[in-house]
């Protein structure tokens, strides 16, 4: 059952549902679902496909994501699954677009993913004109936060979603929490349609932390569910401390949300090797 006082809206971070049906098996609730190319390409039904030499053509694999989008779609229809479009560093806004309302119209209760880069923000911002609800992914600092928030001014609260990725930061060394705490303190001087969505969790103490803090989601792999539901799904009280190891901090700045999304500096290595990872696996799919 989902406890009381929790708040924040909890997602499985996860391309199979299997795992959407055992997760609301274990929690007996669940918010909703993110899936990226990645996780698609970890499907155990496109595991064994590959495993037989099988490869997908593009047709194909489209078909195949939109099956299992279904599925988890029907299992959480209160809920919202994110759904990612196929992006390179070719791939221009428009194409972005193409693929998003494509993949929206699939079912009911999509959210968007596009990459959080110049081609992506253009897209978000046309897609919300359209009615398209966005997730604005591979995040990793306050001032791409505000330019999706500017991009996206104007959408009604529940349809942006932004994904900060913490575990990728951690992974390097730097406090990925830090990012969350900021992205939420920068967003109170807005007028909050901007949802903050707890991506890239390794562990349970960034789940909790995130309910501390009071991410507006996050989304959680089925291990570190399962972990939370064994112990009971806690929710961290008053006096609960972030563990941040031995990472470095990530400094708050002072970012101004009344520019135009053009006008901040979107650039961060990790987003773009995330577009090449996303991609990379993607393809490895493809015959
Ligand atoms: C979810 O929306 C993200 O794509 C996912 O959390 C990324 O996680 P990773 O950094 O473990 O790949």
């Amino acid at each position: 059952m989902r406890p009381q006082n929790l708040t924040t809206k909890i997602f499985l971070d996860s391309g199979d549902p299997g795992e959407t049906r055992e997760a609301i098996r274990i929690l007996g609730f669940l918010d909703g679902q993110t899936t990226n190319p990645t996780l698609i390409s970890k499907n155990p039904v496109a595991c064994q496909r590959l495993e037989r030499g099988e490869k997908f053509s593009k047709e194909e694999i489209l078909n195949f994501y939109r099956d299992v989008v279904e599925e988890i779609s029907a299992l959480i229809p209160q809920g919202s699954i994110s759904v990612e479009v196929y992006a390179d560093f070719s791939t221009p806004a428009k194409e972005m677009i193409q693929q998003g309302k494509e993949m929206f119209s699939w079912i009911p209760n999509a959210h968007i993913k596009l990459p959080t880069t110049k081609e992506g923000l253009n897209a978000a911002g046309q897609a919300i004109k359209e009615g398209v609800r966005v997730n604005m992914t591979l995040c990793f600092t306050q001032e791409q936060a505000a330019a999706v928030y500017a991009a996206t001014k104007g959408a009604r609260k529940g349809d942006v979603f932004i994904s900060p990725f913490i575990g990728r930061l951690d992974d390097r060394g730097e406090n990925g929490m830090d990012l969350i705490a900021h992205v939420l303190t920068m967003y109170q001087k807005g007028d909050s349609h901007v949802e903050v969505l707890t991506a890239s969790v390794r562990n349970i103490d960034h789940l909790l932390y995130a309910l501390k803090l009071g991410s507006d989601i996050v989304t959680v792999p089925f291990n570190v569910l399962k972990e939370w539901a064994e112990r009971g799904l806690p929710i961290p009280k008053d006096d609960y401390a972030y563990d941040s190891k031995n990472f470095k901090s990530i400094s708050f700045k002072p970012v101004d949300l009344g520019k135009q999304w053009h006008e901040y500096d979107i650039f961060h290595e990790l987003t773009e090797k995330g577009i090449e990872r996303f991609s990379t696996d993607w393809n490895s799919l493809l015959k």
